[in-house]
């Protein structure tokens, strides 16, 4: 377990993958997301064989998100891991609907923070998120994110392009907010 303030992160088990069908069948969840239609038991088990894969060769790091009580919510991961320049790309879903805008997704982010910055060394932690996912942009400046720009047009949803930003933290900041 890495524990935060309101949740704890643990590793991402077999048992976990019928929730995340769930999750991923509500397009409200897969809106702001690159799934972007609904994924069958079979698939996710193929994702989780890949994930284990990537995982081993120190490509990226996938975690659940547990509340203090226990309930699996979601799950945050670093992926694309650069450890030559010392980057990752983060991503996160919180995949049950009842736990949004409650502090879970910035708790469960500065706890995986802690992890890049704290235990991997890393030096700059990314982000993309859409313009229009204020719940989402909103999270990521709580937790610390700065805006670097904006992406024009990057995102094919809902019949229109949207566009994307792209938010960083960096170690010294995270450290000194800390
Ligand atoms: C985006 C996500 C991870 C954020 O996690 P969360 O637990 O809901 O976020 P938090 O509660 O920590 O922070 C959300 C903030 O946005 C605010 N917020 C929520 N809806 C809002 C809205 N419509 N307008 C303005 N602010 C809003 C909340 O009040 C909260 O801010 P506050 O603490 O200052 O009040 C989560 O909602 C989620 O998984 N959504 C679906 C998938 C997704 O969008 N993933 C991210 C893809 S980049």
């Amino acid at each position: 377990m890495i524990y935060g303030k309101k949740v704890r992160l643990r590793p991402i088990e077999r048992d976990d993958l019928p929730r995340f069908v769930a999750w991923f069948s509500d397009p409200d969840v897969r809106r702001h997301l690159t799934i972007y239609k609904p994924f069958s038991l079979a698939q996710e088990e193929r994702w989780f064989e890949k994930m284990l894969e990537s995982l081993e060769r120190q490509e990226q790091v996938s975690m659940a998100i547990e509340t203090t009580e226990g309930v699996h919510i979601g799950n945050v991961g670093m992926h694309a891991i650069n450890w030559k320049d010392r980057h990752a790309e983060l991503g996160i879903v919180i995949g049950d609907k009842d736990y949004w805008g409650q502090g879970y997704g910035a708790d469960a982010i500065r706890t995986m923070l802690g992890l890049a910055f704290g235990e991997m060394n890393l030096h700059r932690v990314f982000l993309r998120v859409d313009v229009d996912n204020v719940r989402g942009v909103r999270c990521y400046e709580k937790a610390g994110f700065q805006l670097e720009g904006t992406l024009r047009q990057v995102v094919f949803r809902e019949g229109n392009y949207h566009d994307q930003h792209v938010m960083s933290v960096l170690e010294a900041e995270f450290a000194i907010d800390e």
